[in-house]
């Protein structure tokens, strides 16, 4: 590979149009990402229709505004990443006709990148120096997932939900509440100002018999039947409370259960990436933790934890130094998950 290999990455998978420009992997020269919140909010969730539909609109200025600002042309790269699955699938086919078509035309290599990957790699636009072995905790809108990662392309996945995944539990949440969407950063602004310990939800899984698992959807249950008896009562919700005690839940069982995963897996570096890890409680919670145990706690800002074409940019790099080539038949699996994961 040329000394500076330049990939385009693009990210289609859900709400979020997206493309960057990364240099080896590392180094993040542009970063576009078209929002779509506006138009999903006032549904409480992502509409798939709405969502492919405007994909289709955004794609191409995205693009060319993430090479605009990198300063390169299509001629200055050396190959195309772009997110293969999970996600919804018109929304995913945007982005893979889209790649496909650009690396067809520039007779560039193309590489499908699994939408976890993409977030793990995130951390490898941080600047940190990540030593393998590594574990890696993915905290998303659709995954709650603990792995550990050997090397490029071996991981090994220790744990993931058995039901819902963190975000979802705050979108839902969030709904319930007529707070609007996405409903984590709502959530946790809200539960600043609000005392955790005056309402106690439930942490499933916290014995031996979930081991690495996460189970969230008791703890939403709890949530949204807390939120209705309140309603018949008539009393008027202590919002920030409710907020932080259901916040608290959460961020008590990511950090127990990493620190279990710990135990079993002694390393020296915790990855800690995906929308929900954008989540200052739970960065500093993971933080303090882990240093008390020695262990560096790697995470990307915020921007880089939710959904990006830099993820998916640097995990192509990477790939491609493998030899890990799409072919043009490439297609959306909306369904991908770490067993799909070709590395
Ligand atoms: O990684 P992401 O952008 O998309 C998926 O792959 O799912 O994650 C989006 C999720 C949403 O559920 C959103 O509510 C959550 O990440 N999220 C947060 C925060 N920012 C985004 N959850 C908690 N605290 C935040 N600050
Ligand atoms: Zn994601």
């Amino acid at each position: 590979m040329p000394q500076r290999t330049l990939i385009l990455g693009l990210e289609s998978s859900c709400d979020d149009t997206a493309a960057a420009v990364v240099l080896n992997g590392r180094q993040l020269l542009s970063n576009i990402i078209s929002s779509q919140d506006d138009l999903h909010r006032r549904f409480g969730g992502i509409v798939p229709e709405i969502a492919s539909r405007r994909h289709l609109e955004m794609i191409n200025p995205v693009i060319d505004e993430a090479l605009a600002k990198a300063g390169v042309t299509f001629g200055d790269l050396e190959g195309i990443a772009v997110t293969q699955g999970p996600g919804l699938v018109g929304s995913l086919l945007v982005g893979i006709a889209t790649a496909k078509a650009l690396a067809y035309a520039l007779d560039l290599p193309l590489v499908a990148v699994n939408h976890l990957e993409g977030h793990i790699y995130a951390n490898f636009l941080t600047g940190a120096v990540i030593v393998f072995p590594v574990l890696c905790l993915i905290v998303s809108g659709g995954h709650t997932s603990l792995l550990y990662m050997q090397d490029h392309g071996e991981i090994t996945v220790l744990g993931r939900t058995r039901d819902d995944a963190a975000g979802e539990v705050f979108d839902k949440v969030a709904r319930a509440l007529s707070l609007g969407f996405p409903g984590g950063p709502i959530l946790e602004k809200l539960a600043q100002q609000g005392d955790p310990s005056l309402i106690t939800f439930p942490r499933a899984l916290m014995g031996e018999e979930g081991k690495l698992d996460f189970s969230f959807s008791g703890l939403k249950t709890a949530v949204l039947n807390f939120i209705r008896r309140e309603k018949e009562k008539g009393a008027s919700l202590q919002l920030e409370d409710l907020a932080a005690a259901f916040q608290e839940a959460v961020v008590e069982v990511l950090v127990e259960k990493a620190f279990l995963a710990l135990q079993k897996y002694p390393v020296r570096q915790l990855l800690l990436s995906g929308g929900v890890a954008a989540n200052g409680e739970l960065r500093s919670r993971m933080r303090r933790r882990l240093a008390e145990a020695g262990v560096e706690l790697i995470s990307p800002p915020p921007r880089l934890c939710t959904d990006n074409g830099a993820m998916i940019g640097a995990a192509g790099y990477y790939a491609l130094r493998r030899g890990r080539l799409a072919t043009p038949d490439l297609n959306a699996v909306s369904t991908l998950g770490f067993e799909g994961l070709q590395l």
